[in-house]
């Protein structure tokens, strides 16, 4: 964006937050979150987890029944503090983008300017809608109807009017979850380079995966109302906190193991695997299940498993296994030697570290 826009780099920290909209069932229930100025949190967790409730909560559209919030610094939320939503400095983007029909374009985004822009005069907001335009590509575009754009172009509009005001932090609620698949991998690209590109401190909630991941510098993963794990997204796919955690970020395989006598390693049926990062080592002795992901199970010429299903996916493999012991794994592994149903063969445990877990 041009020079002439100074953003406010702004952190934001929620610190026990809790929301209920009854007084007793607590939709959010004592989140604390902590945002580095111009990065991006995705808020990640199933359906009804508290996710919105949350992103309402710093907006200042829900008051919180207890903790506080504060952006670049401000306590906006607290026992002794209440900033009204529109004094902020917050910029929402909504799952249907909300964008007015019989508005055009331009009209739309001009609508999202503030009171300083409207009294700069009309060729200095003129100015200001172009170059948001501009940065959300689409610029030509401004004198269309919200309706003859595609569902992609209608999100971006909806970006360039949070963004017109030059908010200090931009939540996101859903964005792409309206858009059919294809679309959404390539508007989430889109939108991830505009966000990067103008560097305002953002907050992403969704329920996918693959867009918290792509989209987040760092993770929350919520479930029922609470922070389960909050991480950068390799460190929650390789070191979960739970089980839960686990096969909400990825496909997870359990694989029963006990100590091997030397301190950070366990034998499991697929050969010896070193753990990493807790305390499993301490508590021997008891059962022991190890995370082994389906990329890391090679499978080689061999007798210990049979295959029951194969789904050819182009760049990779994944297999159903049948173990003698009669536990199920699922494998992926790159598609060169394609084997098919009903083949057996030998597998192997092939990562440099796992996590276990002690029930
Ligand atoms: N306006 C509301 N009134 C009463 N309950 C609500 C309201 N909004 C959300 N809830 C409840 O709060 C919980 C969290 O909802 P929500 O924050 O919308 O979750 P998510 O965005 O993760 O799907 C759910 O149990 C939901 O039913
Ligand atoms: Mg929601």
């Amino acid at each position: 964006m041009s020079s002439s826009v100074q953003r406010e780099l702004a952190t934001v920290e929620v610190e026990g937050v809790s929301v209920s909209y009854d007084g007793a069932a607590r939709a959010v229930d004592d989140v604390s979150v902590s945002v580095a100025a111009g990065s991006i949190v995705s808020l990640l967790g199933p359906s009804g987890c508290g996710k919105t409730s949350l992103l309402r909560a710093i907006a200042g559209l829900e008051r919180p029944m207890g903790g506080s919030i504060s952006i670049g610094g401000r306590v906006v939320s607290g026992p002794a503090a209440w900033v009204k939503p529109e004094h902020r400095s917050v910029g929402m983007v909504f799952q249907d983008g909300a964008l007015f029909p019989h508005l055009t374009v331009a009209q739309n985004v001009e609508f999202g300017l503030n009171a300083s822009h409207i009294k700069a005069g009309r060729s200095e907001r003129a100015n200001r809608v172009g170059e948001l335009l501009e940065l959300v590509d689409l610029a030509g575009l401004g004198a269309r109807l919200p309706e003859t754009l595609s569902g992609g172009q209608q999100q971006r509009v909806a970006l360039a009017r949070s963004l017109a005001p030059n908010p200090s932090v931009l939540l996101l609620d859903e964005p792409f979850s309206a858009l059919d698949a294809g679309l959404r991998i390539h508007v989430r690209a889109e939108v991830a380079r505009i966000l990067r590109e103008i560097g305002v401190t953002s907050i992403f909630v969704t329920h996918d995966q693959d867009e918290a991941f792509v989209l987040g510098d760092q993770v929350a993963v919520m479930r029922d109302g609470r922070v389960e794990q909050f991480g950068a997204p390799d460190e929650l796919y390789r070191t979960p906190v739970s089980k839960w955690v686990a096969r909400f970020v990825g496909e997870a395989n359990f694989v029963p193991g006990r100590p091997s006598g030397e301190v950070g390693r366990v034998d499991t049926t697929l050969g010896s695997v070193a753990i990493s990062g807790n305390a499993l080592t301490e508590r021997s002795g008891e059962s022991i299940d190890v995370l082994v992901r389906p990329e890391q199970v090679t499978l080689s010429a061999g007798d210990t498993a049979e295959i029951t299903a194969v789904e050819y996916y182009g760049h990779d493999v994944r297999y159903e296994l049948l173990l003698a012991d009669g536990t199920t794994l699922s494998a992926r592994t790159h598609p060169d030697v394609l084997r098919q149903r009903g083949d057996r063969v030998a597998i192997a445990f092939d990562g440099s570290t796992s996590t276990a877990f002690v029930d």
